[in-house]
């Protein structure tokens, strides 16, 4: 197989195996081809394998363990609730079956397959990389191209166009399983006000609805949910429920009722509803793959918007199972036998397996079906699409309940086509050093896959932060779209007020919304033009061994490179510029400090309570002057940051942030400055001013 020539764009090929059950991620162009898989050996249409050279990387497999290399290691796309992210793990929330081998050979691979599916890279065996599906139906799209940044790109074509958010969800958000109620959250408010610290939003967790009943609202802790949407939206807050994937039985309870009435729930081989237990207790998984049942529950989220809700995240939908009711009663039954023996090594491990195996068994997947277009489906040969289909409810009712506005959704589980739904974040991670380059890892994955809006738990979801963790993961979490604290019942309580150094937490969110301009636009850029805004080094560098190798620097859009502290005590950390790079060092808005230095290995000292990144010569950052949230920030009168040296140049897009008009070329404006400080600005959003910083 000859590599392509530079320039020279090829198709994407899409080879079929079998009958494929048709996902619905592609929606771009592609060419049939008739003959041998490229790159791969095949056998039986189910195990792909290459042999890979010495110095290939394999990027790719978007929300997964371990690095931005993914070489090295075994993963499984098997959507999973599972909130221990060690490395030993082999798979998350998310299914995202899209590699790019770059090295002697240099290509991109899609597996568009919903059932589970092995990459064994380099794992067994050091050169080979292997694939194995369940079945030999499956659909495997080639692609190449001018290298793996032009690869990512014709891929999210092939995929079709990134979520877009209304941009008060680029603003912080603050959450917490366990805000009880009303006043509760008006607290929460209050101090990050009195604090000065900016805010946005506000998360609802399960504990507003009623018996953790989908799209019930509990009376007594939120008593009048429109009129406090409404208060806190005066206040520049927006409140952001959760919805779960599992519907409570209960008589009497209107979702559960229509559900049955409908015969939109998942059914088990007889034709009875599969019964499984999540927050609620007892429930039923409404059949997310089936039009009708999808069309009925996406139209559920009008009893919130109605309220005056403007976003949601989806959970639980991987589906999350805690225990299903079948499986429930033979352990019971087996509980039994180990009345009264002797607990040895054997039995309490044998018991501890038998109670253990109750959640998320592989096993209760395999219980219901869904009726799909094509056909009745058993869920476990579809199971990546579950979360999918369900934020794509949403997403498709909001496209008709809503027609002109944007509205904020993202979700926990996820398969590559739902990245045009919503976006996602990244689960439960821990308050662990670790997971803040895990988090980071992330980034430039998921975006090659099409998951834009996306960000972690910042502060860690499980286990008790502290302040150093926060405050670090927080100069990381300024970059990421989606901005949220969030963190788990029972843990130490994370919200930034709540420790010694609030001042410094305070700037560094605030230098968040200065730099708001250019992160919306990058974003925006990349989701207009299925480009990436997290990029790995070696997409910008190619030909550069040190850049290459990079697993702990990003570049963010296209004039900034980050490196985040990621380790405990640390007072700087080693940074790599692949090229002559100008740094910038923040405390706050108001005190910065600048340097240029030179390509090479630098230690660079970054106090635990600044924020430093690095601008490429000749590129410019507009920045606002910050605000108390996204609706005050000021995008018309912006700062420059720039390294300038010959002349700088950016290509600034803006909008209302709100409504989906995304194409006018007035949201576009390009900014210049020459070595002598003099800028000019023209296109037709040049009615924009702009003075040097
Ligand atoms: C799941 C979610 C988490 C949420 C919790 C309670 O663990 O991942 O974010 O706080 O459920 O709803």
């Amino acid at each position: 197989m000859a590599i392509p020539q530079k320039g020279c764009r090829r198709m994407i090929k899409r080879i079929t195996y079998g009958a494929p059950f048709d996902t619905e991620a592609v929606t771009g162009a592609y060419e049939s081809w008739q003959g041998e898989l490229p790159y791969f050996s095949q056998e039986e249409g189910r195990k792909f394998s290459y042999r890979m050279a010495e110095e290939d990387i394999v990027f790719g497999l978007g929300e997964n363990v371990r690095g931005i290399n993914k070489r090295g290691w075994i993963y499984e796309s098997k959507c999973s609730d599972d909130p221990n992210h060690r490395e030993d793990k082999r798979s998350l929330y998310g299914a995202h079956n899209f590699l790019i081998v770059d090295g002697k050979e240099c290509f991109g691979v899609f597996f568009d397959y919903p059932g589970k599916l092995t990459f064994d890279i380099g794992y067994t065996d050091r050169n080979v990389m292997l694939i194995e599906a369940q079945t030999g139906d499956i659909d495997v799209y080639v692609i190449e191209g001018e290298g793996p940044e032009d690869i990512a790109k014709q891929f999210r074509g092939l995929v079709g166009r990134s979520y877009i958010p209304p941009k008060w969800a680029f603003g912080y958000g603050q959450s917490r399983w366990s805000y009880m109620n009303e006043d509760e959250i008006r607290e929460v408010v209050k101090k990050h006000r009195e604090a000065g610290i900016p805010l946005d939003s506000i998360y609802l967790d399960i504990d507003y609805m009623v018996k953790y009943k989908d799209f019930t609202v509990n009376e007594e802790t939120f008593p009048d949910l429109a009129g406090f949407a409404k208060e806190m939206k005066e206040q520049g807050i927006h409140l952001v429920p959760i919805i779960d994937a599992g519907v409570k039985i209960e008589e009497g309870y209107d979702i559960y009722e229509e559900g049955m009435a409908g015969g939109y729930f998942c059914k088990e081989e007889d034709g009875s509803e599969f019964v499984a237990g999540v927050w609620p207790g007892r429930v039923h998984f409404p059949d997310m793959l089936n039009a009708d049942a999808r069309k009925w529950f996406g139209g559920k989220y009008k009893v919130l918007l109605d309220q005056g809700i403007e976003g949601f995240w989806n959970d639980m939908n991987e589906p999350a199972i805690f225990y299903s009711e079948k499986h429930l009663q033979e352990v019971f039954e087996q509980l039994e036998e180990f009345r009264g023996i002797n607990l040895d090594n054997e039995a309490s491990a044998s018991l501890n397996r038998l109670v253990g195996g109750l959640s998320n068994n592989e096993e209760d997947y395999k219980l219901f079906y869904h009726e799909h277009k094509d056909g009745r489906v058993r869920h476990d040969k579809v199971h990546n699409l579950f979360g999918y289909n369900m934020t794509r409810a949403a997403g498709e009712a909001f496209e008709e309940l809503e027609p002109n506005k944007r509205i904020l959704m993202f979700s926990r589980s996820s398969y590559i086509g739902m990245h045009r739904y919503g976006g996602i974040w990244t689960g439960d991670n821990l308050s662990w050093w670790s997971h803040i380059l895990l988090n980071l890892h992330m980034m430039p994955s998921l975006n090659m896959c099409g998951f834009l809006y996306t960000g972690a738990d910042l502060g860690g979801f499980g286990a008790d932060t502290t302040e150093e963790l926060l405050m670090r993961w927080l100069e990381l979490g300024i970059f990421t779209p989606l901005m949220r604290n969030h963190s788990a019942w029972g843990t130490r309580r994370q919200e930034v007020y709540r420790f010694t150094q609030t001042g410094s937490f305070q700037k560094i969110i605030a230098l968040r919304y200065c730099l708001l301009p250019y992160l919306y636009s990058e974003y925006m850029k990349a989701a207009l033009r299925d480009e990436m805004m997290f990029r790995p080094l070696s997409f910008v560098y190619a030909g550069d061994r040190f850049a290459r190798r990079v697993e702990d620097q990003l570049m963010v859009g296209e004039s900034i490179m980050i490196a985040p502290v990621y380790e405990q005590n640390a007072k700087g950390r080693y940074v790599y510029l692949p090229e002559r790079m100008k740094l910038v060092r923040f405390r706050g808005p108001e005190d910065r400090k600048e340097e240029v230095l030179e390509k090479g290995h630098h230690y660079v000292d970054i106090a635990l309570d600044e924020v430093v990144f690095f601008i490429r010569p000749d590129h410019l950052v507009p920045m606002s002057k910050g605000g108390s949230c996204v609706e005050k920030v000021d995008f018309d009168h912006l700062g420059l940051l720039g390294f300038v040296e010959k002349e700088g140049s950016y290509e600034l897009y803006d909008d209302d942030g709100y409504s989906r008009d995304y194409e006018s070329p007035s949201h576009y404006t390009q900014i210049t400055v020459d070595a002598e400080g003099r800028i000019s600005s023209g296109g037709e959003g040049s009615r924009k001013e702009f003075y040097l910083i």
